[in-house]
């Protein structure tokens, strides 16, 4: 209710010194806030309901008339002066903020990163897969077979009756219980009988795999290695076949300039039989010279065993149900242990088995 007898100079929030004062007091404050927490605070205390000027304007209604139109225009210049001091400074802090936030955000994309990936594939399985697509070029099959195997399978088939001394000799593994007739296969022969059993003749197949054997672990030795089966059943196949077969193998791997040399040698489940050996490639062969330094890598034979290969046994073609009168093949069985150590010219099979990482990583990347 507007009191007649009201003297404005008594309502002292409507003074204009008041206002003024109010004003600069506003304008200091949201100049002075040094971001914009600090000038939503100052917001509160100068533009708020509870600020000076808003308590002023509340009086207004109290005035008679004659007094309002002025004390109202007095108010509204002291709201609209802080209202734009304040806007001005919001802007400017919020250009800041922005500035701020583009320039401790930004990405430097030229910056040097390790490119090193966390993992890789280790060495050996990627040259299973190198052979592996050398014989598929050829129009090979790749097969594979369990790795605890029938002991029918991982010997008697293979022409290795009991007490035949190639069992003592290689050492097995045997499953519990005895009577159960499984070993961890010794070597990835048996799969040739699995895939003459699967394909029947022509067969044209290679198998890369795991073979244990009860074998202390040293420089070229491990009691869990890697083989390379080969077996092909065709008719009128010959060792011409097989030595053609093997000379591409090594050449592919290794390059024009590799030697090998063949040497006879006994296996049960081929007739005739050899040893395939790489010329070593830690000391090239000088390690047999007189007087010159020991190689332990090839234990100064200076020859490394690769493999064993030979034509297939009758008995075997027979075991897989083939008539050897009709049917001739070949097969081979290289350490890929051996195959990948030269490729690296490494000296030791224990940096392949013992996990340390950096071999995969400097060595299982493929380039
Ligand atoms: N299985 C033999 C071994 O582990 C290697 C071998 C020799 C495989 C002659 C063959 C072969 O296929 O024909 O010592």
């Amino acid at each position: 209710m507007p009191t007649p007898d009201y003297d404005p100079k008594e309502v002292a929030a409507l003074q204009a010194d008041q206002l003024a004062s109010a004003v600069s007091a506003g304008r200091a404050a949201f100049a002075a806030a040094p971001d914009l927490e600090a000038l939503a605070h100052e917001h509160t205390r100068h533009l708020g309901p509870r600020s000076p000027v808003a308590l002023g304007r509340r009086e207004l209604g109290a005035l008679p008339p004659q007094a309002r139109a002025d004390a109202g225009r007095r108010v509204n210049d002291a709201l609209t002066a802080l209202q734009s001091a304040y806007d001005e400074r919001r802007v400017e802090l919020e250009r800041d903020r922005d500035a701020h936030v583009l320039r401790d955000e930004t990405v430097d994309v030229t910056l040097p990163w390790d490119r090193r990936p966390p993992g890789a594939r280790h060495p050996l399985t990627l040259v299973q897969e190198r052979v592996a697509d050398i014989f598929v070029a050829m129009g090979w099959e790749v097969a594979e077979g369990p790795e605890a195997e029938a002991e029918w399978l991982n010997f008697d088939a293979l022409n290795i009756p009991p007490h035949h001394p190639t069992r003592e000799e290689q050492d097995t593994l045997w499953i519990d219980p005895p009577t159960a007739g499984l070993c961890m296969r010794t070597h990835t022969s048996p799969v040739q009988l699995r895939a003459l059993l699967e394909r029947g003749a022509p067969c044209y197949v290679v198998v890369p795999g795991r073979v244990y054997r009860n074998d202390p672990l040293d420089a070229t030795h491990s009691p869990v290695f890697h083989q390379l089966e080969g077996i092909a059943v065709d008719e009128g196949l010959t060792m011409g076949d097989l030595r053609g077969t093997l000379d591409l193998l090594a050449t592919a791997m290794f390059g024009p300039d590799v030697r090998t040399r063949l040497r006879p040698d006994h296996f049960p489940f081929t007739e005739p039989s050899a040893e395939v050996d790489l010329l070593c490639w830690v000391c090239h062969g000088t390690s047999t010279d007189p007087g010159a330094p020991a190689c332990r890598t090839c234990g100064s034979e200076g020859w490394i065993e690769w493999g064993g290969c030979g034509m297939v046994h009758p008995v075997v073609l027979m075991s897989a149900g083939l008539d050897p009168d009709h049917f001739s093949g070949f097969a081979f069985g290289m350490g890929l242990e051996r195959t990948l150590m030269p490729l690296h010219d490494m000296a030791d099979i224990r940096d392949l088995v013992e996990g340390d990482v950096r071999v995969s990583l400097t060595l299982g990347v493929e380039g």
